[in-house]
């Protein structure tokens, strides 16, 4: 299986992806990261490991205009899988279409609570004791897709939003390659927007 990676900066779940997939040696290549920005530090680290690695740029294009041209190269790969880590852009419904039921999201919150961004200052300001982060298939309708998993960690009186996301962060890199290696395992059914794990093949 095929799985394209798009970051648009640190790449942090990238990396952590790539390294699962090699020391659990998943039946899967990461056959390219591509960014929307030629300044991602992820792609330095997806080149050292010998990815494939390309930019789109948006800059002067539209909407659709950036999302065909983006399709244009993630096909290049042939992808059985997208992966958005990190990826801050908001896609068209044309191109989420396309990749319907073979591309995922993490978003740093336990959804449907707090989509959208700063979502860690949305916990502080509202005053939850637990938060966490979200693994799900990408719809058009944004940090709404069926939900395929969820790590939740404690809020402290004294978190501010750095140490909040900090803790969230070693929970997404747990998450998200757990959620990748059951797809490529083919045990991610999806049914009417509930999505089953089957157990171990
Ligand atoms: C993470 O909080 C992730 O949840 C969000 O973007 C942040 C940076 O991710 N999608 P990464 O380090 O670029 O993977």
């Amino acid at each position: 299986k095929n799985i394209v990676i798009l970051i648009s900066g640190r790449g942090s779940n990238m990396q952590a992806i790539v390294r699962a997939a090699r020391s659990e040696q998943w039946p899967c290549r990461i056959a390219a990261v591509i960014s929307n920005r030629a300044d991602a530090e992820g792609l330095a680290f997806a080149a050292e490991n010998g990815i494939p690695t390309a930019v789109v740029v948006s800059k002067g294009l539209s909407r659709e205009a950036f999302d065909a041209a983006l399709q244009e190269q993630i096909d290049r790969f042939a992808p059985d899988l997208v992966v958005l880590a990190g990826f801050m852009r908001i896609l068209t419904p044309a191109f989420v279409e396309h990749y319907a039921g073979r591309m995922l999201n993490i978003h740093p919150s336990l959804l449907p609570s707090f989509p959208g961004l700063a979502t860690h200052s949305q916990a502080l300001a509202t005053g939850v004791k637990v938060h966490g982060a979200t693994v799900h298939f990408v719809t058009a309708e944004l940090d709404h897709g069926p939900i395929v998993a969820q790590a939740a960690v404690a809020v402290h009186p004294d978190d501010t939003e750095d140490t909040l996301a900090e803790r969230v962060l070693v929970q997404e890199h747990l998450i998200y390659p757990r959620a990748v290696r059951w797809f490529v395992e083919g045990r991610l059914a999806i049914d009417n927007g509930l999505v089953r794990v089957q157990e171990e093949v």
